[in-house]
């Protein structure tokens, strides 16, 4: 029956995360997935986090099935948290929000409304970008182009180059933007670039679809969120996906969030209508428990301090670890260049390493880290980033 089903090749994050998990060798190093941990090299539970939960299972009663946009206490505190309670285009009303299976579900939802709405728009996606993107938006039948985005000579961002693609882009093309701590680069747009890039998305008619994944990882919470006031405030249209992952540690829970800017309040009616019409189709609705508990820390003034300090130590345990690793890899290697450590942002790296590099650090040395050369910074602790260091400089030497 099933001999046409080709073998699945993997993917370059989960599998090898996967892989790590059954290596035997009690010196690995995990730099390979997008997960915090901490300087035990745990998972962390955040006080707030536990704090929520505890008072959410305490007040447990029945468990009905959320609506289809899933729970409404949920959806206004993510959106007060996207765009700031006050802010004009909520007030408005042109705001749409609907909880979703993480912000990969939120992506994919948003890919199949695109694909309804728009079928010819092509979707830009940076060059390089999270290897998801292209799999969730060609596997909704999208068309998939690239847009320039990272110098290999610099470590930094092509500005100039991914502004005059975008400028000479098709209209209403699909321009997906990572709000901040670009994966996987960590090179991420200045206040000034994004200003200088608004009215290219104007003049092309493009439709930015914002991939916030790390919100507090960058500068801090409000900073994070800047591109997505700027493009409310512009009055465009857009699609925002976030994720309660990272900076609430509810990996497993799956909290994320799609979000769709309208012109107008009235549109938001027949937008939130076809939203709910493909969650149905896809999964009914969502589920509850993380739902309840984002929502909490949100919104008890308590756990809400709590947590947005929590953030901020996660925040700068990482960039603790970018400085270490710099200056451990410049003692060992004198005369090469590490500043891209310190001047890029949020949980990752791109190390410059070949495909070749990383499964040597794999192989002899139990350091994992993608082959793209993309490392984890927030893998790294006070035990392991010195023999990090020293696989990296027995491997480039
Ligand atoms: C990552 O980029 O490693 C994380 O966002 C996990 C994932 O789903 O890929």
């Amino acid at each position: 029956m099933f001999r046409h089903v080709q073998p699945y090749a993997g993917d370059s994050i989960l599998s090898l995360n996967e892989t790590f998990g059954k290596d035997p060798r009690a010196n690995k190093i995990n730099l390979s997935i997008g997960i915090y941990f901490g300087d035990d090299g745990k998972i962390p539970m955040l006080p707030s986090v536990r704090a929520a939960e505890l008072q959410v299972v305490a007040e447990a009663g029945a468990r009905p099935y959320l609506p289809m946009e899933g729970a409404a206490n949920f959806r206004t505190a993510v959106q007060h948290l996207l765009f700031g309670a006050d802010n004009a285009a909520l007030q408005a009303g042109r705001v749409v929000t609907i909880q979703t299976v993480g912000s990969s579900g939120g992506l994919k939802v948003g890919a199949d409304f695109i694909k309804h709405y728009f079928p010819s728009s092509t979707v830009l996606l940076s060059d390089p970008t999270w290897d998801n993107h292209r799999a969730v938006f060609e596997g909704s039948g999208l068309k998939i182009s690239t847009y320039p985005y990272y110098d290999t000579e610099t470590g930094g961002l092509c500005f100039d180059a991914m502004l005059a693609a975008l400028a000479s882009s098709e209209r209403q093309s699909v321009v997906v933007l990572h709000a901040c701590c670009h994966n996987p680069t960590g090179v991420d747009l200045s206040k000034d670039q994004w200003q200088r890039l608004l009215p290219v998305l104007q003049e092309r008619e493009l439709i930015p679809f914002l991939d916030l994944a790390y919100q507090g990882f960058g500068d801090d919470i409000q900073e994070d969120a800047f591109i997505i006031r700027l493009l409310a405030e512009s009055g465009m249209s857009f699609f925002v996906a976030n994720s309660f992952s990272k900076n609430m540690g509810l990996y497993g829970e799956r909290c994320g969030a799609l979000s769709v800017i309208c012109p107008t309040e009235a549109q938001t009616v027949n937008v939130m209508g076809q939203l709910k019409a493909i969650v149905r189709r896809d999964y009914s609705n969502p589920p509850m428990h993380g739902a309840k508990i984002v929502a909490r820390v949100l919104t008890n003034p308590d756990l809400r301090l709590l947590w947005e300090a929590e953030v901020v130590s996660m925040r700068e345990r990482i960039h603790v670890m970018r400085n270490q690793l710099h200056y451990a890899l410049s003692s060992k290697c004198s005369g090469r260049d590490f500043d891209y450590f310190l001047t890029q942002r949020g949980m990752f790296s791109y190390t410059g390493l070949s495909p070749l590099q990383c499964d040597q650090l794999k192989d002899s040395f139990g350091v994992y880290i993608l082959r793209s050369g993309r490392m984890c910074m927030a893998g790294l602790n006070s035990r392991n980033v010195e023999a990090t260091a020293s696989a990296i400089a027995a491997i480039i030497v």
